[in-house]
């Protein structure tokens, strides 16, 4: 059973940090998800909100603050003690640790209402190229099909994924704008017709956040071929 730590093995430490990154390389993980948008610098980092409220002891929007005031920041103490003052990571800090643990990273790229989805695309590929990292390691996933379309011209060897809470009628056509690797799902919504469907179309299916094994049981036979979660300590694999 093929699983991807979301936010990295974000049940055993705080999301979207090296920590629970790490933790994903220990655990002998081959998958991680991270969430990516740009800071005031125009830097890629690495946290799911639009702020920085609810996962550090700070406050606000993640694209006003500098890198500097993002990484005074204590990303760890909210989820608990033992990782107090963990830092907010930037994308070419969670690359380098990947490729240095040969962890493969769905990179979704995320975007809020007046983000600009061009510069973010560019600065993701200035950071990918920087490291000269495998595209076979990648993979980029993001509800945005503009943003998956720009990253189709700018890196075309790194699969694409596209995300649905519940898939679209006209999936199958949006797919093919991008030449898409993979769908990315919502488990509570995923039909077993709909899977056959995508299935049949060649395209492989990811699931999130299914945090029981049994949530998600009979849809390994429906053709699902990896889960995207928080628990992936409660999958075989692991
Ligand atoms: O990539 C799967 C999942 O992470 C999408 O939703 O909100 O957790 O980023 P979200
Ligand atoms: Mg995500």
């Amino acid at each position: 059973m093929k699983t991807a730590a979301h936010r990295g093995v974000s049940s055993l430490a705080p999301e979207n940090t090296l920590a629970a990154f790490s933790k994903a390389a220990e655990m002998g993980c081959e998958w991680i998800e991270i969430d990516v948008q740009l800071n005031r610098d125009n830097i890629p980092v690495v946290i799911h909100d639009q702020t920085v409220n609810r996962c550090t002891n700070g406050y606000g929007k993640v694209a006003d603050l500098s890198l500097k005031a993002l990484q005074s920041l204590d990303a760890g103490s909210w989820f608990s003690d033992e990782f107090r003052n963990e830092k907010i990571p930037t994308l070419e800090q969670t690359l380098r640790l990947a490729k240095d643990k040969k962890l493969k990273v769905n990179i979704e790229i995320k975007l809020y209402p007046e983000d600009d989805i061009a510069r973010l695309c560019e600065e993701i590929k200035a950071v990918i190229t920087g490291l000269n990292i495998e595209a076979s390691q990648l993979l980029f996933s993001s509800f945005n099909l503009s943003a998956l379309k720009v990253m189709q011209q700018l890196l075309p060897t790194i699969p694409r994924g596209l995300l649905w809470s519940k898939m679209p009628n006209n999936a199958l056509n949006l797919l093919t704008e991008i030449a898409a690797f993979s769908v990315h799902c919502n488990y509570k919504f995923l039909t077993q017709s709909q899977a056959a469907d995508i299935k049949q179309a060649g395209y492989e299916i990811y699931c999130y956040t299914p945090n029981e094994p049994d949530m998600v049981n009979q849809y390994w036979s429906w053709g699902v071929d990896m889960m995207i979660t928080d628990t992936p300590q409660a999958y075989a694999t692991i």
